[in-house]
Order: C-alpha cells, then sequence, then structure tokens
C-alpha cells in the first residue's frame, strides 16, 4: 500500500491509500475511493475527465505517452504538470504524491 494526497474543490489534500499490486489506474482508484470522475472513453485517453496536475512528485511518473500528449494538447488549460489520471498506474514511485483532481466537460 502507497499513500497519495487528493485535492479537490474542498480545499486541503486528502489522504488516499492505495494498493500497488492491483495494476489499477489512478482513474480507477479515484474512482473506487468515490470521486467523480466520468471517465467516458473507459480509460483510454480518449475523453480527458479524469485529468489531474501533479502537485509534488511529478519526477517520479512516466513519461506522457503519445496518446496522453495528443489529447492534452487538445485542451485549452494545460501545463506540464497536467496528466490523465487513466494513463497512470499506482505503484510504489507514487508514495507521497500529491495531485489535484481538474475536471474537464466532456
Ligand atoms: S478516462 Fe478518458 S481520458 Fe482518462
Amino acid at each position: 500500500m502507497i499513500t497519495i494526497f487528493i485535492a479537490d474543490s474542498d480545499g486541503d489534500p486528502k489522504e488516499l491509500a492505495a494498493p500497488c499490486n492491483l495494476n489499477l489506474s489512478l482513474m480507477e482508484m479515484l474512482r473506487a475511493a468515490g470521486y467523480t470522475i466520468p471517465a467516458t472513453c473507459g480509460g483510454i485517453a480518449l475523453c480527458a475527465t479524469c485529468r489531474v496536475q501533479v502537485l509534488k512528485g511529478a519526477e517520479r511518473l512516466p513519461a506522457a505517452g503519445d496518446q496522453e500528449l495528443d489529447m492534452l494538447d487538445t485542451l485549452p488549460d494545460t501545463d506540464s504538470s497536467s496528466r490523465l489520471a487513466c494513463q497512470l498506474r499506482i505503484s510504489p514511485e507514487m508514495d507521497g504524491m500529491i495531485f489535484r483532481l481538474v475536471p474537464t466537460a466532456n
């Protein structure tokens, strides 16, 4: 288990314990924890409803793939901290990272 922190519109980041051995994406983990993420594309980097901003630990994540970058490029307000949670696998390297939910209507 690792601990990540999730900031949403309620303010301070909240702690979330996440298992590393289930091959879950961050999007799946967040939905399982009760966060409202439509994930209308089913997790294939086509809807951006799972967009997050990485507030701490971005350097520990694998680089975004072409499909993720292509999707992020279509959005008007992304920056280098933007990622798609469906493209991030929960891993030990994520322990202590902080993410902010950035809902994208789609
Ligand atoms: S769930 Fe659609 S882009 Fe992540």
